[in-house]
Order: structure tokens, then C-alpha cells, then sequence
């Protein structure tokens, strides 16, 4: 949970809605009947000793409080009013407790005022519907046990209800998910907390009718088994979480480690794997992209997406002008290299489709498979638009990177061509906070090689160039203008390329291509030389 000023403004309202909507309820409770007599407060202190050994739900903002039965005891027995000051103290105990286990001493700085006034509001609305469903149930007259029964199970659907809707639409506005999918998490250990608090509640209710107070002398016991039970589940639950979190961990760091591969291969892009996983994880939130596997899949398709890049030849890849139409077609095949590679790994979550479409474009004249609109995967939208979205704002040897207003102007002129206009929009409404998210991320210098390319010849996000090129005064280069060092680059592709894998026909267009650059002609000739036998081929 954040501070106050670090709440998003919608979040905020909602919260002071809650603070002041509460205060009619808290009127209302205690203008009902209520009892604050001595019994009244030995039960009050006894759920606040009690409701300092919560339990905290694992993977949920919220805890389990072993005081909530004392609650439902005092809200039958002593009215409305009464089971709210035990409630209000109960939360300050428990909170404190909580904070007080975590942060030792340090506490008082931990403490989030506005999420305890919080608490004390969603107890005074759950109080009251409580208290009210209860009255309903009390006016059909029921004989006890069965009033009783279906008057706390009243209590605790009322419960339920107001406290987990009122608790979710907070979350789903800190956490920017939908309510729904934080409603529906972890629902069933709530629903059993409050029906089996409220079974207590009435078992207890029975025996106090009997035996007066001493009957929790009787119950110690009882709880404190079944916490003791509860505790060791929660504990075993979070140590295989911890050991799925440390696997998956553990999973993308060897993912990234082959992706750097690609990355290291591809000069110009140095860092762009990691920098579009930023932006492809900012974006999908604000898609509202749910569930834990369909984040992995963003995290790990994003590194991995340029996988297949590993078969196409590193002149291509590296060529600083526009690629000629069989290059083109060579780099058209990495998509489907790459999602053929990865195949071959079990993924568990959907990363082959997202690596297989992340060229496809929103119109259906992209590639590998020509698919349009929404055949092509969600995540796969997300990584094809902020991967083009890093290429666009990297410095690269021929043009400089756009500014924010070029590269709203071009999304908006690719919206519904390229790109998914919905996909757009949330990109374009959350710009600054994706462009943050790509500058946070840490690009270690030394790469994978371990080679720390110290050069002044910063290209910005651009790679530097590699230790193995030919020693060329390329700071200065650099600062000369863009035709310059086109040629500059030209003369480095020329000296560094590898003719092995290519056919003739491929390398005389390559080196017409760098020639082009250096002296400029409208037509070119290429002999071929047998040097054995001394002719022209
Ligand atoms: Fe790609
Ligand atoms: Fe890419």
C-alpha cells in the first residue's frame, strides 16, 4: 500500500467517499440499542488480546483476524454500537501488531493513516448491515437453534459481502486491476473465515447463555489448535510460493542470458530487449492484462521476441540503410525461426503465439501469417507496438530518435493500420509513464562479453561499437553529419563482412549497396574471376 500523495486521484476520492459515507452508519449504530457494561468490555479486551495473532493471507492485502468471532458475539449480545468500538479497536490492535512484527520499533513512520481510517470505515458499513440483516432474520421469529443459525449466517453473508466489496474496489484502484479479479481472489478463504467466525460466534453465543464467561476458558483451548493449524498451512503455502517465485526468477534470467544472444548480435540495439520488456509490462497494465501467466508471458515474450534473429546474417541485420527486398525476405523469417525455437521448450504460459505475431499488423499486412485485428494475440500487439516504439526513439547511425510529439503524431497515423487503436490510445494516454519505465531500466555496459566498450562515441541507446571493428576515429565521426557517417559506415559493413553464407547474386547487391553509398553511380558492373584458370566467369 502507498502513501496518500502517492495514491492516483481516482483512488483518492474513493477513499474520502468511504470516510465520509461512513460516518451516517457510525451515527446510526449508535443510536440503536447498545450495552456497555462490564461483560461488554471483559469480551472487548478478550478480542483485542485475540485479534492481535492474525494471520495474514498469503498473496492478499488482507488478514485473518482471530477476534472476528468475539465480534459477532458482542454484536448479538450487546448491540450494534458496542460491536463497533470492539471492531474499531480490534483493527488499531491488529494493524499494529502487524507493523509492529514487521518493522519492530521503526512502526510509527510504517503507518498508513489513510488505510487505517479506511479499515475503520469498512468495519462501520459491515457493522451495520451486520446488525440490520440480523434484525430482519430476529422478526421472523424463529425458534433458537434455528434462529440463531440462520441469523449468523445472515451476519456473515452480510459480512462478506460489504467487506470484501468494499476492500476489493479499493485494491482494484492501488493496484490499477479490475475489481472483479481481485474480488474473485482468495473469495473461498473468505467466504469459510466469515461462515466458520460466525459458526464459532453461535457455538459460543450457546455456551455463554450456559456457563457465563467462564465458557471461554473452555474455547482457548479450541482456537488456539486451529490457529495453530491455519498457521502451518499459511506457512507451508508461502514457502512453495517462495519456491515458484525463486523458479520463475530464475527462468527469465536464463531467458534473458539466451536473448542477449540476439541482442549482442544486433549493434544497434543494444539494451532493447530489456527497455521494450519496461514498456510491454507498463502498457499491458494499463490494457488491463490479468493473471499471473499472461505477465510472464509479456516479461519473458519480450526478451525472446527477436529470438529468430539469430539465423538472419549479421550484415543484414547491422545494415545502417534500407534493407533490399531479399534482405527484407530474410528478415521476414525470424519470427517463425524464433517460435519454432521456442516450441521446442514448455513453456508455461502462451509466449510462442506472442513471438510468432509480433510483426503481424492490425490491417493484416504484416507477417508470418498475414493476421488481422484481434487474430493476432493481445500481448503480441502490446510488444509490436512498443518494440517499434524503442526502434523509433533509439539513436541509429542514419536518423535521430523522434521526439514525444513525433511519436504521438505517428502512432496516431499507424492507429488502425499497424497497430490496434486500443493499444494505441493506452499507449499514447500513459506516454510519460512508459517513457519513465524505459528510462529506469539498467543496461550493464559490459554485455554479455564482459567487454566494457568504453567509448566516447555515445550513440545515446544505441550500441557502441564493438572492440573488434577496425580502429576508426569514430567519435569524431559521429559528430560530423548523417552523410558522413553513412559512409563511414558503408567503408566499416564493406571491411567486416562475412561473404561465406552468401551467393554471388547476394554478394555483388551488397556491395553495389556500400559502393552506392561511397561514390555514388546509377549502374553497376561485377566480373567474377576464376583465379585458377585466369578468365572472366
Ligand atoms: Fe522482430
Ligand atoms: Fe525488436
Amino acid at each position: 500500500m502507498k502513501y496518500w500523495h502517492e495514491q492516483s486521484r481516482s483512488c483518492r476520492i474513493y477513499l474520502s467517499a468511504a470516510y465520509l459515507a461512513s460516518v451516517p452508519f457510525a451515527v446510526l449504530c449508535f443510536r440503536a440499542p447498545n450495552e456497555f457494561s462490564l461483560k461488554w468490555a471483559m469480551l472487548a479486551v478478550t478480542s483485542i488480546f485475540v485479534a492481535t495473532i492474525n494471520i495474514r493471507l498469503p498473496n492478499l492485502s488482507a488478514v485473518i483476524s482471530m477476534g472476528d468471532v468475539f465480534i459477532l458475539l458482542i454484536l448479538i449480545r450487546f448491540g450494534p454500537g458496542s460491536a463497533l468500538v470492539a471492531y474499531w479497536l480490534n483493527i488499531l490492535a491488529a494493524h499494529t501488531a502487524e507493523i509492529f512484527r514487521r518493522h519492530g520499533r521503526n512502526l510509527l513512520r510504517k503507518i498508513l493513516i489513510h488505510r487505517w481510517v479506511f479499515n475503520l470505515s469498512c468495519c462501520t458499513f459491515s457493522t451495520w448491515a451486520m446488525y440490520r440483516l440480523y434484525q430482519l432474520v430476529l422478526k421472523l421469529n424463529l425458534p433458537d437453534p434455528i434462529g440463531l443459525v440462520l441469523g449468523l449466517f445472515s451476519i456473515a453473508m452480510g459480512w462478506f459481502f460489504v467487506n470484501t466489496s468494499t476492500l476489493s474496489l479499493a485494491l482494484s484502484f492501488w493496484m490499477k486491476r479490475s475489481f472483479w479479479s481481485v474480488w474473485k481472489e482468495g473469495i473461498v478463504l473468505y467466504l469459510l473465515n466469515f461462515l466458520g467466525s460466525a459458526a464459532a460466534a453461535a457455538l459460543i453465543s450457546l455456551f455463554y447463555e450456559r456457563g457465563g464467561f467462564l465458557v471461554f476458558l473452555l474455547c482457548a483451548p479450541i482456537a488456539v489448535v486451529l490457529y495453530e493449524l491455519y498457521h502451518f498451512y499459511v506457512q507451508k503455502y508461502e514457502q512453495a510460493e517462495k519456491h515458484i517465485q525463486e523458479l520463475n526468477k530464475l527462468y527469465l534470467q536464463t531467458i534473458e542470458v539466451l536473448a542477449s544472444a540476439v541482442d549482442a548480435k544486433d549493434r544497434y540495439t543494444h539494451g532493447h530487449i530489456r527497455r521494450v520488456q519496461a514498456y510491454a509490462e507498463k502498457l499491458a497494465v494499463h490494457l488491463g492484462v490479468e493473471g499471473k501467466n499472461q505477465m510472464l508471458a509479456i516479461q519473458a515474450g519480450a526478451l525472446l521476441h527477436d529470438i529468430g534473429k539469430i539465423a538472419i546474417p549479421e550484415y543484414i541485420l547491422n545494415k545502417p540503410t534500407v534493407l533490399t527486398e531479399t534482405e527484407y525476405e530474410k528478415m521476414k523469417i525470424h519470427p517463425v525461426v524464433g517460435a519454432n525455437m521456442l516450441s521446442t521448450i514448455e513453456f508455461p504460459y502462451p509466449l510462442v503465439p506472442m513471438v510468432k505475431s509480433h510483426h503481424e499488423r492490425w490491417d493484416g499486412n504484416g507477417y508470418p501469417d498475414g493476421l488481422k485485428g484481434e487474430e493476432i494475440p493481445l500481448n503480441a500487439r502490446i510488444l509490436s507496438l512498443v518494440d517499434c516504439y524503442d526502434a523509433l526513439t533509439t539513436n541509429r547511425p542514419y536518423r535521430s530518435p523522434m521526439s514525444r510529439e513525433e511519436v504521438i503524431q505517428f502512432f496516431r497515423r499507424e492507429s488502425g493500420r499497424a497497430y490496434d487503436p486500443a493499444v494505441v490510445q493506452a499507449f499514447i494516454d500513459h506516454l510519460e509513464e512508459i517513457e519513465a519505465a524505459g528510462k529506469s531500466v539498467v543496461v550493464p555496459t559490459g554485455g554479455i562479453w564482459g567487454i566494457n566498450e568504453n567509448s566516447s562515441a555515445s550513440t545515446g541507446n544505441g550500441r557502441k561499437l564493438e572492440k573488434a571493428q577496425p580502429t576508426l576515429a569514430y567519435s569524431k565521426a559521429l559528430i560530423a553529419g548523417p552523410e558522413v557517417q553513412r559512409e563511414l559506415y558503408s567503408v566499416f559493413e564493406f571491411a567486416r563482412a562475412d561473404f561465406q553464407c552468401l551467393r554471388p547474386a547476394e554478394i555483388f547487391s551488397f556491395m553495389g549497396g556500400k559502393l552506392q553509398a561511397l561514390v555514388g553511380f546509377d549502374a553497376a558492373v561485377f566480373y567474377e574471376a576464376d583465379l585458377t584458370r585466369g578468365v572472366v566467369v
